[in-house]
């Protein structure tokens, strides 16, 4: 029997309304709008309100996603949250996100594989759906960052925001264009785990008076380094999906790297031979906003018209872990 081929029929984002500028950190940081943009090419960045968390904003995201597939939460089989910011560390937001939907057919968990979780989510649902476990999966990629950085640091403060992006990825027999997830790939290496991490909070170091008077609850990142290493990786990255799909560099219509810094994506495209004409960038707009920066892109494509169906898209992305991946779809 033929395996299903997984394609997203449908696609959906929420961004918090709270708008957060450069000046903003500028007025209370040692930093400077001009530092901001010039090394990161960020302008803005939305954070979240205390009400909102990644399960209500991924439910408000869900709705449109849902909609465009013409389905309804019971026909879920599984949803997959990918997040370093869950509302909860027992049990997962996917959980969470599964009770407000009323998606009770669905089996439900959250994947922590940092800015690389949309990617890596995409791929278990791939095959989720080619071993016939679900004909739909909801893949969410969500976070609240502005939680988990320290609004003291000025290396880490001014590049986060929060949003969340939802794919549904559906089992389907393929069609006259050939539309699915063509090809994906991850990849990790846990020995470079202390360059981009939060020391505690967790098991090994639980939260203490000690720590939140040493803020090592908050995000510690060695960002030289790790901008390095997203180059490089990102750049192999793309050659491994694109190897893996059988289509050449210069059929891919549209690259949707993670949006870390406009720098490494300039770099990356470079690499990869990419006309930034055919890159998109809402890094300007919405910061680093992790495992949700590659769905939101996704709904920025789509909203102005750069992303139709028929178009050969390359997904990559970066992580703490590191944890990297990258895929190939035909929109
Ligand atoms: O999502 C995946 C993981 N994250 C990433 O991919 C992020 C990767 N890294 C980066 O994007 C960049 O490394 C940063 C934007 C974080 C930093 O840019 P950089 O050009 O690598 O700067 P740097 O860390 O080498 O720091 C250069 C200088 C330092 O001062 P000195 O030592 O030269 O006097 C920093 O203290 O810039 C200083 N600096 C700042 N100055 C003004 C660091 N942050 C700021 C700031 N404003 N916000």
């Amino acid at each position: 029997m033929q395996r299903p081929i997984a394609r997203i029929t449908g696609l959906g984002v929420y961004v918090p309304s709270h708008i957060v500028t450069n000046q903003d950190f500028a007025a209370r940081l040692e930093t400077s709008d001009q530092w901001i943009v010039e090394r990161t090419g960020i302008r803005e960045r939305r954070f979240a309100g205390t009400d909102e968390t990644v399960a209500t904003m991924a439910l408000q995201a869900t709705a449109p996603a849902l909609a465009q597939a013409g389905l309804t939460p019971m026909d879920l089989g599984a949803i997959i949250v990918a997040t370093a910011t869950p509302d909860r560390t027992l049990p997962s937001t996917a959980c969470y996100l599964q009770a407000s939907l009323g998606a009770e057919a669905a089996a439900t968990f959250d994947i922590a594989a940092a800015c690389s979780g949309f990617i890596y989510g995409l791929t278990v649902a791939e095959g989720l759906i080619a071993s016939g476990q679900a004909q739909h999966v909801l893949v969410v990629g969500g976070e609240k960052l502005s939680s988990i950085t320290d609004d003291q640091d000025r290396s880490t403060a001014i590049l986060f925001g929060d949003g969340v992006g939802v794919v549904v990825v559906s089992a389907t027999s393929g069609g006259p264009q050939g539309r699915g997830i063509l090809s994906s790939f991850i990849k990790s290496d846990g020995r470079l785990a202390s360059l981009l991490y939060i020391p505690s909070g967790g098991t090994l170091d639980p939260i203490s008076d000690k720590v939140v008077r040493e803020r090592t609850h908050y995000m510690k990142m060695a960002g030289r380094e790790v901008f390095k290493h997203a180059v490089l990786t990102m750049a192999e990255a793309c050659d491994e999906a694109v190897r893996r799909a059988g289509v050449r560099m210069d059929e891919i219509d549209l690259l949707v790297p993670h949006q870390a810094n406009v720098r490494i994506i300039d770099a990356l495209a470079r690499h990869a031979s990419i006309p930034m004409e055919k890159v998109v960038i809402t890094v300007d707009r919405y910061g680093n906003t992790s495992a949700a920066s590659i769905p939101m892109a996704l709904g920025d494509a789509v909203a102005t018209g750069r992303l139709t169906p028929g178009k050969l898209v390359l997904l990559v992305a970066f992580g703490a872990g590191f944890t990297w991946g990258s895929a190939v779809v035909r929109w």
